[in-house]
């Protein structure tokens, strides 16, 4: 028989206690980079399996903010796992009125306004240098494949949307969020660079779905908290739960398939 497939998600919480898993284990990852926290499960139904490795992007209780986060570990640990294809889930904010709080979006491009993060395996030590293309840095055929899950599972998905990420953890100016909207950015986010970039340049197919919290500053009337975007993030997790688990039986079915070959 095949060995099981692996497939990793990076995120926040409530994704760890998807009711499709069967729950194994939590175990730490020492990499060269750091040690991670990583949370083991297995889906295992008539259509295939699959084993899937959960990583809390900011820790456990939302303790590590986004400029601090150890993007190079915990990508490296899915890596050394045998993860090879991953799911990041974010919150955002929105940079237009048409984009809701509430709606799911599957990025497919980026802008990235961060500054001073350590953006690369490969700076010049012992991995060399390398440049990784990104014409298009989330991975097609995953996202494909979430469109048609979010279609059967009648979940309203956007399909594509260009993430801003910003260094944070301060929320952005009016100013700042006027001209992303004018730059083509669709959402806003401290988060997603730069994991969708390690995650390419490992040879990892990454693709990422956000959650709209708010609309971005100066878009609402009132002022952003975190706590507004959290409570936010809670109300529509099982939106997330939803299409997360029907991925996971897609892809347990694909591997099913596989199998019998
Ligand atoms: N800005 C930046 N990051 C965010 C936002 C926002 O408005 N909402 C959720 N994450």
């Amino acid at each position: 028989m095949h060995d099981t497939a692996k497939f990793g998600i990076i995120g926040g919480t409530g994704v760890y206690d998807l009711p499709v898993i069967t729950p194994e284990q939590e175990t730490l990852i020492r990499t060269e980079r750091g040690v991670v926290n990583a949370q083991l499960g297995h889906y295992s139904g008539g259509d295939g399996e699959l084993s899937v490795v959960f990583v809390a992007r900011h820790g456990t209780g939302h303790s590590v903010p986004p400029h601090r986060i150890n993007y190079h570990a915990n990508i490296l640990a899915l890596q050394q796992l045998g993860v090879t294809q991953v799911l990041g889930t974010t919150a955002v904010g929105s940079l237009r009125e048409s984009v809701r709080p509430g709606e799911l979006v599957l990025l497919d491009q980026f802008l990235d306004f961060t500054s001073g993060r350590n953006y690369t395996f490969f700076d010049g030590g012992p991995d060399g240098v390398r440049h990784t293309d990104m014409t298009h840095p989330y991975d097609e055929s995953m996202r494909q494949m979430l469109i048609e899950v979010a279609d059967a599972c009648d979940l309203y998905l956007r399909p594509r949307g260009t993430y801003v990420c910003t260094e944070g953890p301060r929320f952005e100016t009016a100013a700042e969020i006027d001209m992303f909207a004018r730059l083509g950015g669709d959402v806003v986010g401290m988060t997603n660079v730069p994991e969708v970039v390690l995650a390419r340049e490992l040879g990892l197919q990454y693709a990422a779905v956000s959650l709209v919290t708010n609309y971005g500053a100066g878009l609402s009337d009132s002022p952003l908290t975190h706590e507004e975007v959290q409570e936010a993030m809670e109300e529509n997790q099982s939106q997330i739960a939803e299409l997360t688990s029907g991925l996971i039986k897609r892809l347990a079915e694909d591997n099913g398939e596989e199998s019998d070959i």
